[in-house]
């Protein structure tokens, strides 16, 4: 979704603000544009449609100085993706330039009145209605940029993150967030904002993340001072970012995707890390241990969730209801903020977001707050909205996702839902000793597994070529592998187009079967597991009506794999980690299919990382 840069200092605005612009192109995006202050107090407005490459083409031999200034990729919401739509807008006056992430949902009504005071609107986006709000405030009043703009956003109705600048004042910058995210990073004598801190990181480590119903005014002279809407003034939390600039590079890979899921073995380790001892078998989690009276007297838990962290879900429901005996219901969390749901106090409502901005998941995370539950995060971003919002959490600790689809993040929730099943059935004492030492020493061996899962893809590059120009898929597994079936499925069709579900293996027969021909290409996973010879018989039924069958098992197999047209294997697992690794060649697979059809893979069209609108 829109990514936000800015800075203020000494140093030229322009190539930071481009260099910011490219580290937020994952977000997803359709137009680009800047705005600078030059030494003469000009505004330069520059903006393109299309990828920032674009923007650079059109800014070429333009005036691009000043020291101050704010950019822009936008993911279309209100009008379509066009130059005149892109953000930056400018005020009526020339003056007043305006970024935004977001969606002010009252518009309508404003821009009438503001059309009623004689203001003309050159876009149809949203977000050009709250530049000439400020605008009009700011001359009604005589005020500072900073005043307007907070007397601005007590009219508002929505989400927004924003960046102003006031060409009467180069010396400021002012900010302010409500729902959707914004990162202040502060230099000597520069200050620098963003969506997320993968702009900030090669300038500073020390970082400021906004709060709601926050504004910030960054001041050459004055420094920091952040004020809520009302004007009372806040001190400021600094953080140290920990972020380094490798984990935002491709480090020689061709995709962010192909180096995110080779780097699983590793973010699987740091996930573990200091939680699942190198000897002994304690489990460690310390938001289940600093809230073990939450966790016991939940007589239910509900998982909310969206895309792959659903899919994260709902293996987690399998393992903790098999593992600790309590109830466990998955949600949509935009089906389940709308849907007036049954929420008691004594739920624990966990929310899973790689992200931690995804707007219905945070909606989710408040409403269950509403009704008295304990909210549990499990993120990927640290210090992003929802961990912020919820009463505590685990990180995955994966390190940034790059690539628009999740796959250390999957494999990252998986493993933080595991561990947490466990320490809530030593907990709960539903788990004996030598099950739970079982699972936890295997678990350890994960990381080494996934090094092996990709060893034994190497064929998978040759095997996606015989795929590429499949117009269906259909994706089977049962019991843990049924959600693995459903992501390996969501995996294809975001990267490569390519039409694919992810079902039930059983479920075939009450219609999908009626797909199968010799054109359809059937992944099944399997593993040796309580239900291995009910998925044999499934794929018997496929394999009957003359499907093609690309087989997912476990090392050592015979039965599935012989019946299969294509094989791929993976290292023997326990049935409740087996989705950690299925997952890697699911990941491989879709990857090639969508190299091979010359798809833009890590930023596919339409998608955007961080969904911060509902
Ligand atoms: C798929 C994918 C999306 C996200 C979904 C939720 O590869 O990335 O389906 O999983 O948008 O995002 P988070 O986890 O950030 O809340």
């Amino acid at each position: 979704m829109c990514g936000i840069v800015g800075y203020i200092g000494s140093r030229e605005a322009y190539p930071i603000l481009i260099k910011g612009l490219k580290r937020l192109e994952y977000r997803g995006y359709d137009s680009a544009g800047v705005a600078l202050i030059n030494g003469q107090g000009k505004l330069n407005v520059y903006k393109a449609k299309g990828k920032v490459s674009n923007l650079e083409s059109t800014a070429e031999g333009c005036d691009t100085t000043g020291y101050i200034g704010i950019a822009h990729t936008r993911w279309a919401t209100h009008g379509v993706p066009s130059q005149t739509n892109a953000h930056p807008h400018v005020s009526a006056s020339g003056q007043i330039a305006l970024i935004h992430n977001g969606i002010i949902e009252n518009y309508a009504t404003l821009k009438e009145k503001l059309i009623k005071l004689g203001y003309k609107f050159n876009s149809e986006t949203d977000t050009e209605v709250l530049v000439q709000l400020i605008d009009y405030i700011q001359r009604r009043d005589s005020l500072d940029l900073a005043h307007a703009v907070r007397i601005a956003l007590t009219h508002i109705e929505g989400a927004y993150a924003i960046a102003v600048v006031d060409t009467k004042h180069p010396e400021t910058l002012i900010v302010a967030r409500k729902s959707s995210p914004l990162v202040i990073g502060i230099g000597e004598g520069e200050f620098f904002i963003a969506s997320d801190a993968s702009p900030i990181a090669e300038y500073t480590d020390k970082v400021v993340y906004l709060s709601d119903n926050e504004t910030a005014s960054l001041d050459l002279r004055h420094g920091l001072t952040i004020t809520n809407l009302d004007d009372v003034e806040h001190t400021p939390e600094i953080q140290t970012l920990k972020l380094s600039l490798s984990q935002l590079e491709k480090g020689g890979y061709p995709h962010f995707m192909l180096k995110e899921i080779y780097e699983q073995p590793k973010t699987i380790r740091d996930c573990m890390r200091g939680r699942v001892p190198e000897s002994g078998t304690y489990i460690k989690l310390s938001g289940v241990e600093d809230n073990k009276e939450r966790f016991l007297q939940a007589k239910r838990i509900i998982i909310v969730a969206c895309g792959t962290s659903w899919h994260a879900a709902l293996i987690g429901e399998h393992l903790i209801e098999d593992l600790c005996r309590i109830p466990v219901e998955v949600e949509y969390a935009s089906e389940f903020r709308y849907r007036n749901p049954v929420i008691n106090a004594d739920d624990v409502v966990i929310a899973i977001s790689q992200s931690g901005e995804t707007a219905d998941t945070l909606a989710a995370v408040e409403l269950a707050h509403k009704s008295g539950a304990f909210v549990y995060g499990i993120c990927n971003a640290v210090g992003s909205s929802i961990p912020r919002a919820t009463d505590s959490g685990s990180y995955i600790h994966v390190g940034p996702e790059i690539g628009v689809a999740s796959t250390k993040a999957f494999t990252g929730q998986v493993t933080v839902l595991t561990m947490l099943a466990l320490a809530l059935a030593k907990l709960h004492q539903t788990i004996s000793d030598e099950k739970y030492d079982t699972i936890v020493n295997e678990l350890r061996e994960v990381p080494s597994k996934m090094e092996n899962a990709i060893k034994l893809c190497t064929g998978m590059e040759n095997m996606a070529k015989v795929f590429t120009y499949a117009r269906n898929f259909i994706y089977l597994g049962r019991g843990y592998n049924y959600p693995a079936a459903m992501e390996g499925a969501l995996k294809l069709k975001e990267i490569s187009y390519i039409h694919a579900e992810g079902y039930p293996a059983a479920e075939m027969k009450h219609g999908p079967i009626a797909l199968i021909d010799t054109e359809m290409p059937v992944v099944a996973i399997a593993n040796s597991d309580s239900i291995y010879d009910k998925t044999v018989s499934n794929v018997q039924e496929v394999k009957a009506r003359g499907g093609k069958v690309i087989a997912v098992v476990e090392d050592g197999d015979t039965k599935l794999s012989g019946m299969a047209d294509y094989v791929i294997r993976t290292p023997r697992t326990l049935e409740m980690l087996s989705p950690l690794m299925s997952a890697i060649p699911l990941q491989l697979l879709a990857y090639y299919i969508a190299v091979n059809k010359g798809r833009d893979v890590d930023q596919p069209r339409n998608l955007a990382k961080s969904v911060t609108v509902e």
